[in-house]
Parts: structure tokens; C-alpha cells; sequence
């Protein structure tokens, strides 16, 4: 059978629950920082914060802390046998000299308890000598600040395209940035076995990066520590990088005391210190003929990186493969540059800059079209790939067929044109409310760029009672990838789904794992898992040949039974089979692997094929303003999203909704406030807990809210025919925002461009509406 074959009744494609999906309700699953009470002696951590955005450290006393009752001792750069530096461009240093953003911690305490540590921190006395600090991405921008690589995507030449214009127009716009908040804070836990092993726990979507830095801390090969994660209360991209400087801290602090030492960070901590979806500015110009179509985009991106480089390159990449979105654009110029600031370092966020490309060129749509005298739905649909043509990068848009179908799908599913007929209809008698209804598409490349991340471990066993136990590479951050495993590998083996255990990842299972990122997660450690599985019965499958009397090729595993192709009443069961296999020395278990086929990426050039395929999806919402408030409400949102065959229909379903709604927040609600002002508090995250910080949650949810899948979207080529689904569906928000746009555009008169501000938060709804609302010409009273 080829990858994405399935066999008839397999656990694959089954609508079971997560597998973790009843503790997580009764407050039974554990986290990482759970598992500190059960260690005695334990030591907890707390940091030394910059109170300046931008400081050199000229003096650290520690007198006055170590006399605090429970302090055990204090963290700082002289301690560290390796490198002082937390990340992999070497712009980290753990232990800073340079404070680069407020609340940096230059030092850690150790204590006996968390009080302690924190009483201890606040006794540190820092002396620092403060420097000028930039805080907003304009302000880098004019004082040339930047970090990293520049990179340019092009393709044809612009200066032709905007010739055959019939249509030029520019623009400029800045897309906010957004905090992950995970339910569970940073965490890491770690301890020192009587070899020097170090054992660490920690909350982190990359156990193997984990590892590795933590090594180089330490000064120790990569085999003397051992990183697991039991599972994270979410991650999003959040705990991609910014895990291994905590669990640094707490290794470090193990290996200098000998007791297991613990950190987790409190909700402001975290908030304050670790990086967050980059905020872009762009400024484009583009160009489009007598029909609507783009003859070409020129754009600059400028995102804001924070005081350090982290994933800012790799963001940025993605960003610019993203600017497409579902449109064909014959000639473009974009250019990608990072701002240095003295903020906390940006980092992955679900989509990975996807989403900032993505909303650019959404946004000049929703912008220009009343301008062109297109509704945006048609404008859109207008410039949709078609079959054969290939992206800027140079990759075909295989299927681009599916965007069409799935577009009409929506349309009528979601009875799109009786609706904008209702719309009007209750505008037009309605002069203080107004309602907005509006469709966009997603187009999103699945694979890393980074071409050797798209490989994969994983080690299955079977015991000799016929019990499987698997690991692979992936953390569970509560997306399914687990439950999409134990499916895949009842399938694989044919076993019933209760046979099969997983045991959490962990580094000495399966090494030299790929952050669980870039939704690959299913596809890669399926490939990995299937494989595993796929040895271990080829194995079992000569031994039932022998006994079955048939050729290996023509034995069947299904369910727990084993027997010849055609003949399910000759069957043996598959514990026996196992205990005879075991006694004719057979072996039982096997590490399998995975690397994505056909993957090519210049990194330079930006030219290739980076993507293993396109994830499609669109939807459909429906909104009302309030005309003297702004306030809003979603009435109602319709999403087709393919996800190719589902593994697991009902973890898909939730991945579709949870995205709709983390975008939903990005775009409307939520909104990060640094203090920019010159006051002694330059640089501070104002909005740094959930009172300030607004995220969606049930009361934002749309009133109606139909979620479908596509069906009969096999991906060849894939585990089981399935296509990632964990970070396409956040960008299917963006028809709230053009919603919202629309909305706005009806106070007004017709033929207007209603320019909208990112998050689009009921202010800046309400500056848009009313800027739409004064340019209609004032009513005669007694007219
Ligand atoms: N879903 C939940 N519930 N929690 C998460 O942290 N992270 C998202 C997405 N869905 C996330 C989630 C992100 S950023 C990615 S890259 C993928 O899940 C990662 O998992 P996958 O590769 O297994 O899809
Ligand atoms: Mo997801 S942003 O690739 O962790």
C-alpha cells in the first residue's frame, strides 16, 4: 500500500475524543510543574528583572539576597561552565550584561520556596547605567535598526506590471502583534541523577532544541541530557524557542546545588518576558487591469523582531510566501526586513507570518474593491490561481481547482447571495446599526521551509502479550497529534485503538526530533510511526505465512485478527501470533523514519518548492456594528476547510474552530500596549495579565457557527491521505475582519475605500465607521 491508502475499517478517520480530553476536564492531567511536588528538596527560581528597556548592567550585589531567610544561592553569567546563550543565532546571552527590554532577567534566585525566591530577587541590588531604547517598529524603521538577513521574493518585473495597470494604488498598514497565552506558563523542571545525567521536564514544543541548548549551557554532549514533555497546556508557537533559556536556568541550577530545581513563570512573567507574534508594517503599491485582475505588488515588510533574532528569519520567510495567499500576481517585488526593539524577542505564532502576508494582500483587496467597483468577494474570486500556475517562488499550486469547488461549496452552503440581499435590506433601514458579510479564502504551504526539519522518529513496540507502546518526535500541546498517532498506529498494525499506549517524548527515545511546528506534526510523525509499524508486521506477517500456509503479501491485519486475503474465518488472533513470533525469535519492535519526498528550498534566491502541498479553506461571517460605539457582534460564520482525509474528524473540527477563534482575536479583541513615552516606565508591556490583555472567549464566539471539512480531498502522498490542519484554519478570521470593514462602509455612501486598523478592536471600528459616516452628505433638516 502507498502512504495514503487506507484499509477499509481502520482507526484512521475515526471521530474519537483526544486521548488526554477526559483528564483535561477533571483537572486530572498533569503539567510539567505538577510533577515538582512529587521531588523532595526541591529548589524554585525567580528572576531578576530589568526595570529599563534598554540598560547596561554596571554593578550586581547579591549580599543582601543570600541573607533572606530560604535563599540557597543566586544565578548569574560567572556560573556558566558553557556559553551564556540561550538561543541558536548567539544573540541570547542567558545571563546578560545588556538589559535589552523591560523586565530581561539578568540574574535568577534559587530558594527553598517560591516566596523566597521572590523576596530574594527583589533584595538583589543591580545598578544600571540606562541607554536609548526603541521601542515602535516606526521608530526602527527611522533610525535604520535592524537584525538578521534581508530578503527579497520577486518574480517577473514590477515596472511592467504597474504599465499594464489599468488601476494603481498604494497603501500603508500596520498588523498588531498577539500574546500566545497558552493556559500553562512556562515551565521546567529539572534534576541531576548520581551519573551527572541531567533529566529535565519541560513545556516546550522542541525537547530536542531544548536539549541541545541546554547542553551548551552546561558545557556537556548532547547524550548527558535528556529532555521529556509530558504534554503543554498549549503552545501555539510560544514554546518553540522560548523554552530552552528556562530550562537552562533550572539545569544549571541543579547541577550547581545537586537539587532538583524548579521555574515556572506566573502569568505577568510570562507575559512580560517571553516573545509574541511579530507585529508587521507594510507599504505597498499595487497594480490591477480593467477586470479586477493584479498585474502586480510591490511591498516592503518590516516586522518587529524584539531585541533578539529568534525565529524573526524563518517568520519573515514564511510571511513573504504567504503574500499571495490565493491569488495569482504575475509580477512582484516584496522585500522583508526585521526591526530591532527593545522588546521582548517575537517569535513563532500559529502561521508563522502566514498570517501578516496574508492579511496584507487581504487587506488591499478589501480595500481597493469598492475603488475598482467590484464587491470584494468577486474581486477575490477573480484573481484565484488557476491550474498550471505556479507562486512567486516558483512552487505550481497544485489542486488549485479545490479553491474554486470549495469556494462555491461555501457560497451556497452558507447561502451567501440571500444573504447579502438580507444585509442590504436591514442596512438600508437600519441608520445606526449596519451588518457586514464577507468571504475569504486560505491558501497555506505545509512543510518546513527549513528543508531538514521535514524529517522524523519514532520507536514502536510491541510486548510479547501483543500491547503496543509508541513514541515519536511530537509534543502534545493539545492539537490531537497523540490521538492521531495511537490511530495511525492501530491502523498500520491492525490492532483496535485500546491496544495501543503512548509514552511522552522524550529525547532518549527518539533523538534529533523538529520542533512540533509548521503543523507538520501528523504528517511527519505519521510517515515516522506508520513506518515503525509497517517493519514490525512485516515481520509478524512471515511468521503467520508459515503458519496460514500463504504467501506474506497475502496476510491481512485487521482489528486484532490476523489471516490470508480473503479468508477472515481462517484467522489467528494477533496475541497469539505475537507470543509465537516472540518464541521463534522475531523481533518486535522497531524505530521508524520519515523525511518529506520532493522538498526544495534556496533560501537566498527564495526560490523552490518548500511546500509538500497547499491546505485550502474559506469563510464565510456575518457582523454588527453598533454605529455609536463601535461595538460588534459575529452573527454568524460558515468555514470549509480540507484537511485531505481526516485522521481524526473531531480533533480536525475543534482545530478548525480553536483557529477561527485564536484569529478572531488576533484581528478584533486582542491588542499588546507598550509604554512609549519617555516616563521611567519606557518599554513596559502595559497590558501584561487577563484583565488588560482582551482574549476571545465563549461570549465572542460567533452566534452561529457551522464548521465543515471537505470532502473527498484525498492527499496522495500523506499518511493516510490527510493534510495538516493545525494553523491554516486561524486565518480564516480574516472575513470577520473584512466583515467588519463592510460594515463600516455601509455608513457611508458607496464607491469609498473604508481603510481598517489591525486589531480591528471596537475603537478602531469605531474611528472607521465614522470616518465612513462623515463623508456622506449631510441630511437638510426638515428635508
Ligand atoms: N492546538 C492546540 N489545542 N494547542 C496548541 O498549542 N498549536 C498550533 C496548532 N494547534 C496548538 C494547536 C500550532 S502553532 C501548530 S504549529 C500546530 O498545532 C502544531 O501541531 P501539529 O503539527 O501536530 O498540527
Ligand atoms: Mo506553530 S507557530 O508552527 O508552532
Amino acid at each position: 500500500m502507498s502512504l495514503h491508502e487506507r484499509p477499509a475499517a481502520a482507526p484512521v478517520g475515526e471521530a474519537i475524543a483526544h486521548e488526554s480530553a477526559a483528564l483535561h476536564v477533571t483537572g486530572h492531567a498533569l503539567y510539567t510543574d505538577d510533577l515538582g511536588v512529587r521531588l523532595q528538596n526541591l529548589l524554585h527560581a525567580w528572576p531578576v528583572g530589568s526595570p529599563h528597556a534598554h540598560a547596561r548592567v554596571t554593578g550586581l550585589d547579591m549580599g543582601a539576597a543570600l541573607a533572606v531567610p530560604g535563599v540557597v544561592r543566586v544565578l548569574t553569567a560567572a556560573d556558566v561552565p558553557g556559553v551564556n546563550d540561550a538561543g541558536v543565532k548567539g544573540d541570547e546571552p542567558l545571563f546578560p550584561t545588556e538589559a535589552m527590554y523591560h523586565g530581561h532577567p539578568v540574574a535568577w534566585v534559587l530558594a527553598d520556596s517560591e516566596d523566597a525566591a521572590r523576596l530574594g530577587a527583589a533584595a538583589v541590588q543591580v545598578t544600571y547605567e540606562p541607554l536609548p531604547s526603541v521601542i515602535t517598529v516606526r521608530e526602527a524603521i527611522a533610525q535604520d535598526a535592524f537584525q538578521g538577513a534581508q530578503s527579497t521574493l520577486a518574480r517577473g518585473d514590477v515596472t511592467v506590471g504597474f504599465e499594464q495597470a489599468a488601476h494603481v494604488f498604494t497603501g500603508e498598514f500596520d498588523i498588531g502583534g498577539q500574546e500566545h497565552f497558552y493556559l500553562e506558563t512556562n515551565a521546567a523542571l529539572a534534576h541531576v541523577d548520581e551519573a551527572g545525567q541531567v533529566f529535565i521536564q519541560s513545556s516546550t514544543q522542541h525537547p530536542t532544541e531544548t536539549q541541545e541548548i541546554t547542553a551548551h549551557v552546561l558545557g556537556l554532549p548532547s547524550s548527558a541530557v535528556t529532555v521529556q514533555c509530558l504534554r503543554m497546556g498549549g503552545g501555539f508557537g510560544g514554546k518553540e524557542m522560548q523554552p530552552h533559556g528556562y530550562a537552562a536556568v533550572a539545569a544549571l541550577g541543579a547541577t550547581l546545588t545537586g537539587r532538583p530545581v524548579r521555574l515556572r513563570l506566573n502569568r505577568t512573567l510570562d507575559m512580560t518576558q517571553t516573545g509574541k507574534r511579530h507585529p508587521f508594517h507594510a507599504a505597498w503599491k499595487a497594480g490591477f487591469d480593467a477586470d479586477g485582475r493584479f498585474t502586480a505588488l510591490e511591498v516592503t515588510l518590516t516586522s518587529d523582531g524584539g531585541w533578539s533574532l529568534d525565529l524573526s528569519e524563518p517568520v519573515m520567510a514564511r510571511a513573504l510566501c504567504h503574500l499571495d495567499n490565493a491569488y495569482f500576481i504575475p509580477h512582484v517585488h516584496a522585500r522583508g526586513r526585521i526591526a530591532r526593539t527593545n522588546k521582548t524577542s517575537q517569535t513563532a505564532f500559529r502561521g508563522f507570518g502566514g498570517p501578516q502576508g496574508m492579511l496584507v494582500t487581504e487587506d488591499i483587496l478589501g480595500r481597493v474593491a469598492p475603488l475598482l467597483g467590484l464587491d470584494a468577494h468577486e474581486l477575490r474570486a477573480r484573481n484565484f490561481y488557476r491550474p498550471g500556475e505556479a507562486t512567486p517562488y516558483g512552487q505550481p499550486v497544485r489542486h488549485a481547482e479545490r479553491m474554486h469547488d470549495l469556494w462555491a461549496q461555501l457560497l451556497t452552503r452558507s447561502d451567501f447571495r440571500e444573504r447579502q440581499a438580507e444585509v442590504a435590506a436591514f442596512n438600508a433601514a437600519h441608520p445606526h446599526r449596519k451588518r457586514g458579510l464577507s468571504v475569504t479564502p486560505v491558501k497555506f504551504g505545509i512543510s518546513f521551509n527549513f528543508t531538514a526539519y521535514n524529517q522524523a522518529g519514532a520507536l514502536v513496540h510491541v510486548y510479547k502479550d501483543g500491547s503496543v507502546l509508541i513514541n515519536h518526535g511530537g509534543t502534545e500541546m493539545g492539537q490531537g497529534l497523540h490521538t492521531k498517532m495511537m490511530q495511525v498506529a492501530a491502523t498500520a498494525l491492525g490492532v483496535p485503538l485500546s491496544s495501543v499506549r503512548l509514552a511522552p517524548t522524550r529525547t532518549d527515545k527518539v533523538p534529533n526530533t523538529s520542533a512540533t511546528a509548521a503543523s507538520s506534526g501528523a504528517d511527519l510523525n505519521g510517515g515516522a510511526v506508520k513506518d515503525a509499524c509497517d517493519q514490525i508486521r512485516a515481520n509478524l506477517a512471515a511468521v503467520a505465512a508459515g503458519t496460514l500456509g500463504v504467501h506474506p503479501d497475502d496476510v491481512r491485519f485487521e482489528a486484532g485478527r490476523v489471516f490470508p486475503l480473503g479468508h477472515p474465518e481462517r484467522g489467528l488472533d494477533w496475541k497469539a501470533l505475537v507470543h509465537d513470533a516472540y518464541h521463534l525469535r522475531t523481533q518486535l519492535w522497531a524505530a521508524g523514519f520519515y523525511r518529506t519526498p520532493g522538498l526544495h528550498w534556496d533560501r537566498v534566491a527564495m526560490q523552490g518548492e518548500p511546500f509538500k502541498y497547499f491546505s485550502y479553506g474559506a469563510s464565510v461571517t456575518e457582523v454588527e456594528v453598533d454605529g455609536f460605539t463601535g461595538a460588534y457582534r459575529v452573527r454568524r460564520a460558515d468555514l470549509l476547510h480540507d484537511v485531505g482525509d481526516s485522521l481524526s474528524p473531531l480533533i480536525d473540527l475543534g482545530q478548525v474552530e480553536g483557529g477561527y477563534v485564536q484569529g478572531l482575536g488576533w484581528l478584533t479583541l486582542e491588542e499588546l500596549r507598550w509604554d512609549e513615552s519617555d516616563g521611567p516606565n519606557r518599554g513596559r508591556l502595559q497590558t501584561q495579565s487577563a484583565s488588560t490583555y482582551k482574549l476571545p472567549s465563549f461570549s465572542e464566539l460567533p452566534g452561529q457557527f457551522n464548521v465543515g471539512l471537505l470532502e473527498r480531498a484525498t492527499e496522495t502522498g500523506v499518511v493516510y491521505g490527510s493534510k495538516a490542519v493545525g494553523e491554516p484554519p486561524l486565518m480564516l478570521a480574516i472575513s470577520a475582519r473584512e466583515a467588519l470593514r463592510e460594515a463600516c462602509a455601509a455608513f457611508g455612501p458607496p464607491g469609498r475605500t473604508t481603510p481598517l486598523n489591525s486589531p480591528a478592536t471596537p475603537e478602531a471600528v469605531y474611528w472607521a465607521l465614522d470616518a465612513a459616516r462623515a463623508a456622506r452628505p449631510q441630511e437638510v433638516p426638515g428635508d
